[in-house]
């Protein structure tokens, strides 16, 4: 049997997760394909910092959208953490300065600094994804996430956008509560109810993340794993953090099984991944597991691509 639930008519985003190096982007962009191929327009989105997408279709793929198939509605983007910071920039800047300048005295370089804060661009990332998936450009957008550690981070930031703005707004908030005080006295004008409109959409805009993501019907999670003792431990730690977060997890890639063993090297490592492999099905008996034969060749090109999602919708 091949992935479940991920071709499904409502389904919008498909998160591809896992440690470094172990076929995300492959899954990916086999999946993106697959979709394509039905007549759906797809977009694959790759936010890891090296150009990856670029790599396996053969084909610059870079910072704006660009069709990577002839015959196929598949699109291509690689985001850069610049381009994201730029973004948000442009979304939140002008609002930042806005609130601050309305208490004290900054110049707009101040929103540079508000942008280094740490997370901040990750949280964004769900933003400008989710804008991409609302936009409505495209049927569904595939999510080939940054290597693990920075994807854990990733997926336990529906909580940290809120805490992030809530933490924002509760500091607005007081001091929005002194220039009330102040207000009786002083009779501060009303440009202070746009102080609070603000907040409130920052607060507004977090909460709509939260129940974007998840969605269930229309965000699909894909954990990417090899049959080694890293990848099942990471995968375990992913999965957990998931569904603390109400995240559900359907399908699992075991990626890079050895699938004949015809030399005494691959016996061996057949031998040490099938421990793995077992390991992983009896952890997580309810999931749908597929397995990803090792391919002798680089995977790169359509045609090449084209054998993965056979493979993993087969
Ligand atoms: N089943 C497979 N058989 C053979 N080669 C594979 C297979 N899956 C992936 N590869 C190769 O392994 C390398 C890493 O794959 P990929 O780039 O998809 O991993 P990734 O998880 O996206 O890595 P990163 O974390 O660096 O982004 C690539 O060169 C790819 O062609
Ligand atoms: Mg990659």
């Amino acid at each position: 049997m091949g992935l479940v639930r991920i071709t499904d008519p409502g389904v919008k985003l498909i998160m591809v997760g896992g440690k470094g190096g172990v076929g995300k982007t492959t899954c990916a962009s086999a999946i993106a394909l697959k979709i394509a191929m039905e007549g759906k327009k797809v977009l694959v989105i790759s936010s890891d910092p090296t150009p990856s997408l670029s790599d396996i279709f053969d084909i610059a793929v870079g910072d704006r959208e660009r069709r990577v198939h002839d015959q196929y509605e598949l699109y291509g983007l690689e985001v850069s953490s610049e381009i994201v910071l730029k973004r948000w920039k442009e979304r939140f800047g002008p609002e930042i300065y806005e609130v601050v300048s309305s208490f004290a005295s900054v110049d707009y370089d101040f929103v540079d600094y508000i942008g280094t804060a740490p997370g901040i661009e990750e949280e964004y990332m769900l933003n400008f994804i989710m804008e991409l998936v609302e936009g409505g450009t495209y049927d569904v957008v595939v999510w080939d996430t940054a290597p693990a550690g920075h994807t854990l981070r990733l997926l336990k930031l529906p909580e940290l956008f809120l805490a992030h703005m809530e933490a924002a707004t509760k500091f607005y908030m007081n001091i929005y509560s002194h220039f009330e005080k102040l207000k009786n006295t002083l009779k501060l004008n009303d440009s202070k109810r746009t102080l609070l409109e603000i907040i409130a959409s920052w607060e507004a805009l977090a909460e709509r993340i939260v129940a974007f993501i998840r969605n269930g019907e229309a965000v699909k999670y894909l954990l990417v794993t090899i049959p080694e003792a890293l990848g099942v431990r990471l995968t375990e730690r992913v999965i957990k953090e998931l569904e603390e977060n109400r995240l559900a997890v359907e399908n699992i890639i075991i990626n890079n099984v050895v699938k004949d063993e015809d030399c005494e090297f691959h016996r061996m490592r057949k031998e040490m991944q099938e421990h793995y492999i077992r390991l992983i099905m009896a952890t997580y008996g309810g999931k749908n597991i597929i397995l990803l034969h090792l391919s002798p060749y680089e995977i790169k090109g359509l045609e090449r691509i084209e054998e993965v999602a056979k493979r993993l919708f087969e």
